[in-house]
């Protein structure tokens, strides 16, 4: 049956309220996205990034043996799609798997649907004008589902309570099958799950877009490399060790300005003098915080120095919060960190990544969503 929208703007984590399932879905994601360099699950993304890099090598050296401009995303895409269900689901589909491959083409569709700005966003009478792309979002995400219930939880054993919690899914699954008061309903934790697997189309997206910032920066690229350099062979480096290619993440987040998910007011409060009455519905202006020129010297630049200290370490300032901030913020910024990081080294270590002819490689502010049809990139073997 097809999922209705209803349904998904009830479940999805993103839309929550701070209720007893919100709670117990941000507690148990915590240990899984939040992974600490000396914990058992920090080894298995390692491993798991470290195989799927190795593979992208791969894949990126033959698609560029032909000197053609290659299509980034589809690579990118897979690499991400792979580490998260390596990771998050204990599960590895080989290249050309035609399900896994669809999954992953919907999940960019419903990514790239849901980050369009329509007028009846704000206006519901204007909905049966898009009773279309509705239908469209209803069909990608049923079939989501259809591949997470058949090919991800159908093996697994029910209520594993007391067994030894290998990944989410487990976690998931112990979760609603242990009866105590705060468990979830199967239908919830399966929304919980596509939300974390759906999370790899935003990497993989954010990353596409780092890349065109910096396609005509050999000097960015440079340091990049220069600091892959000095992490172990054969793991992926720790945030903390790379701070230049952390600031680079951190100033393509600037720059795209993705915007803040809408909160509502759970109380009559002020804002600065403003009144604010309980229920209204509050939008952070991401872009004007990301871009005035009163709290960023020339906004408009690429510069990631902007993000490092006198002494070389990364620091923000506090209105700078691209992963929202408090009980809500994003419970995914530090897997985009680690994975970014992972990826964007990978890839410089090993390639030369340049413009191709007549790409316009303009990156738009406001959504990091791109359409399956993007920036080629000129890639050589270095
Ligand atoms: C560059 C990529 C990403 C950006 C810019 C981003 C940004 C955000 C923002 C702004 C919010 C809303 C915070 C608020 O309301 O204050 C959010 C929420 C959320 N994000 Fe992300 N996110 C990204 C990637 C991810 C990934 C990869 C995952 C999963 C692995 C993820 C999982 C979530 C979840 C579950 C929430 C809802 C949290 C809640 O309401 O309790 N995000 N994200």
């Amino acid at each position: 049956m097809p999922v209705s929208n209803d349904l998904i703007l009830s479940t999805a984590l993103a839309f929550c309220d701070w209720s007893a399932k919100h709670k117990t879905r941000r507690d148990m994601l915590r240990s899984h996205t939040f992974p600490r360099p000396s914990a058992p699950r920090w080894s298995t993304l390692d491993s798991t990034l470290t195989a799927e890099l190795a593979e992208f090598s791969k894949n990126l050296e033959a698609a560029s043996a032909s000197g053609s401009p290659v299509a980034l995303k589809p690579l990118l895409l897979h690499t991400c799609a792979s580490t998260f269900m390596g990771y998050f689901c204990g599960l590895r589909f080989p290249k050309g798997h035609a399900k896994f491959e669809q999954m992953i083409v919907n999940f960019d569709k419903v990514f790239y649907e849901v980050n369009q700005g329509y007028a009846a966003d704000f206006l519901p009478w204007l909905n049966p004008l898009h009773t279309r792309h509705l239908e469209q979002l209803n069909q990608w995400s049923h079939q989501i589902r259809e591949f997470i219930t058949t090919e991800i939880i159908a093996d697994r054993t029910p209520g594993v309570v007391g067994g030894e919690m290998t990944d989410y899914v487990d976690d998931l699954l112990a979760n609603v099958y242990s009866g105590s008061d705060n468990s979830l309903d199967l239908e919830s934790a399966l929304f919980a799950l596509e939300d974390i697997i759906g999370g790899h189309s935003a990497v993989a997206n954010f990353l596409m877009k780092i890349i065109a910032l910096i396609v005509r920066r050999p000097d960015i690229q440079n340091r990049i490399r220069e600091e892959a350099a000095t992490v172990a062979p054969g793991t992926i480096p720790i945030p903390s060790r790379v701070p230049y290619t952390e600031a680079v993440l951190l100033e393509g987040l600037r720059l795209i300005s993705s915007p803040i998910v809408p909160h509502v007011a759970n109380q009559d409060n002020s804002i600065a003098g403003y009144p604010v009455a309980e229920g209204s519905l509050i939008f952070l202006n991401n872009y004007e915080l990301n871009m005035n020129p009163e709290l960023w010297s020339e906004p408009e630049k690429f510069n990631p120095e902007r993000f490092l200290s006198a002494s070389g370490e990364v620091r923000q300032p506090e209105y700078f919060i691209p992963f929202g901030g408090g009980r809500r913020s994003c419970m995914g910024y530090k897997m985009v960190t680690i994975l970014g990081i992972a990826v964007i080294s990978a890839m410089f270590s090993d390639f030369e990544v340049g413009p191709a002819p007549s790409v316009d490689y303009t990156v738009a502010p406001g959504s990091l969503a791109l359409p399956w049809d993007t920036y080629s990139f000129a890639v050589n073997r270095r």
